[in-house]
Formats: structure tokens, C-alpha cells, sequence
């Protein structure tokens, strides 16, 4: 069975003592969803203070980003081995922000994926179509291409300690949430795409996370989905209340 995940992806919210507060409160109450893994994803600034206050508690640290080189003139960007070296162990990348206000390509996603497995972390690779290309009837096509360049080198062996995250970009920070229908359509299609390119068991053992305006109320119809394991949530994750009522859900 696939415990189910659920990741807070603060992106650029909080400040120092925000940030340590919200980490402080979900590590303190992590023991009220016993049932599902608990992640909180930082601005990479406040990765080492989160970890402090997170402690030894069950919820795990994440970043939003990295680049996929080691080392090097690479100004202002973080590679994995810091990230591991502060303590992070998930790394999202190509979120729908990454890839459409800054132009990462999924040739990119799969450099960073693969060098983030490389270094021990497990990397949440996201895809989700935009709006105009759901309209269009693209919404699968948009998914296979984003799912196969985006691990276009990441093989059986590796697949299983990768997390994958569905966030149609129409549903992220809008309120408009996908139907528990449309989004499980796409969970099955991914499901369909990991048995291709992988196997059954492979595929069994991936776990698929819905994000997109997800909150306490939307959460268990998505979350009882038979593909959907967990949840990368925004906005609703900066309210210690709503992310947990999330996790309860799950
Ligand atoms: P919202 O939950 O704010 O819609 O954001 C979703 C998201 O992008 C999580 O990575």
C-alpha cells in the first residue's frame, strides 16, 4: 500500500519567525495524522531554522528548487549536496512555476531528477497542463510529454524512490479546484504511463500527489481516489490548522 503524502510547498511565504512558528506547530501536532507522512517545503533560506524546529519530529523537509550540477560558478543557485548537508531529504522540482515563469524545460526536470536521486534525495516531479491546452482536449498528450522528458533518464532501478505531482496549472492558488473525476483521470493515466515505461510493480508502488487549490474541505473526495496518494498543497499549507486538517483527511 502507498502511504499517502502530504507536502506543503510554502514557495516564497514566510518570513524567519513565520517560518519556524508554522514548522514548530506541524511537528508538534504531526502526531494528530498518524496515517499519512507529513512534508513542509520551505524558501530554501529557512531550510536550516525549519529543520531545527522540526527536530526529530515525523515530518519531513523539503526544498522547492535545485540546480543539477554539484558544484561551481552557478551564481545563486543551490545544488543537492547542500541541501542534503542542511538536513533537506524531498526536493520538488519542475513545478508548474519553475517550468512556465521560469522557463525550465523538462530536459532540465530529468538533469535535476536525476541528480537529486544521485544524492539521496527524493525529487517530486511535477506536470499539469495549462488551462487553454485542457480546453484544447490536450490535457493527456501535455501529461505523457511532460512525464516522459522529465525522467527521460531515470530508470526502473531509480523510478521507485521518485514522487510524482499532478498540479494542473489552471487549479494552482485560483480556488479552482479539479473534480475528484478529472483528477483521478490524470492519476490513472500517470499510473498507465509508469506500467509503460516501467512495470506493474514499479508503477504499484509510486506514489501520485493531486495539488491545486486543495484544503481541508476538497481534500478527502480527492484523497480517497484509488491514485491519488497524498497532496502538494500552497496556500492552504501556511495555516498550520488547514494543512493538518488536510493530513486528517488523508
Ligand atoms: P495552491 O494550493 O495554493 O493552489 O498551490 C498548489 C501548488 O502549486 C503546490 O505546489
Amino acid at each position: 500500500m502507498r502511504r499517502p503524502l502530504i507536502a506543503g510547498n510554502w514557495k516564497m511565504n514566510t518570513d524567519r519567525a513565520a517560518a519556524v512558528g508554522l514548522a514548530t506547530v506541524v511537528a508538534q501536532r504531526a502526531g494528530e495524522a498518524p496515517e499519512v507522512d507529513l512534508l513542509v517545503c520551505p524558501p530554501s533560506i529557512y531550510l536550516a531554522p525549519v529543520r531545527e524546529a522540526l527536530a526529530d519530529a515525523r515530518v519531513s523537509l523539503g526544498a522547492q528548487n535545485m540546480h543539477q550540477e554539484s558544484a561551481g560558478a552557478y551564481t545563486g543557485e543551490i545544488s543537492a549536496s547542500m541541501l542534503c548537508d542542511v538536513g533537506v531529504q524531498y526536493v520538488i522540482l519542475g513545478h508548474s512555476e519553475r517550468r512556465h515563469v521560469f522557463g525550465e524545460t523538462n530536459a532540465q526536470i530529468n538533469l535535476k531528477t536525476v541528480a537529486a536521486l544521485a544524492a539521496g534525495l527524493t525529487p517530486i516531479v511535477c506536470v499539469g497542463e495549462k488551462l487553454e491546452q485542457r480546453e484544447a482536449g490536450k490535457t493527456a498528450a501535455v501529461i505523457r510529454d511532460q512525464f516522459t522528458g522529465s525522467l527521460s533518464d531515470i530508470t526502473a532501478d531509480m523510478a521507485p524512490r521518485i514522487v510524482i505531482a499532478y498540479e494542473p496549472v489552471w487549479a494552482i492558488g485560483t480556488g479552482k479546484v479539479a473534480t475528484p473525476e478529472q483528477a483521478e483521470e490524470v492519476h490513472a493515466d500517470l499510473r498507465k504511463l509508469l506500467v509503460e515505461r516501467y512495470n506493474g510493480e514499479v508503477a504499484e508502488s509510486i506514489r501520485i500527489l493531486y495539488g491545486g487549490s486543495v484544503k481541508p474541505d476538497n481534500a478527502t473526495q480527492l484523497l480517497t481516489q484509488p491514485n491519488i496518494d497524498g497532496a502538494l498543497v500552497g496556500g492552504a499549507s501556511l495555516k498550520a490548522d488547514d494543512f493538518l486538517g488536510i493530513a486528517l483527511a488523508g
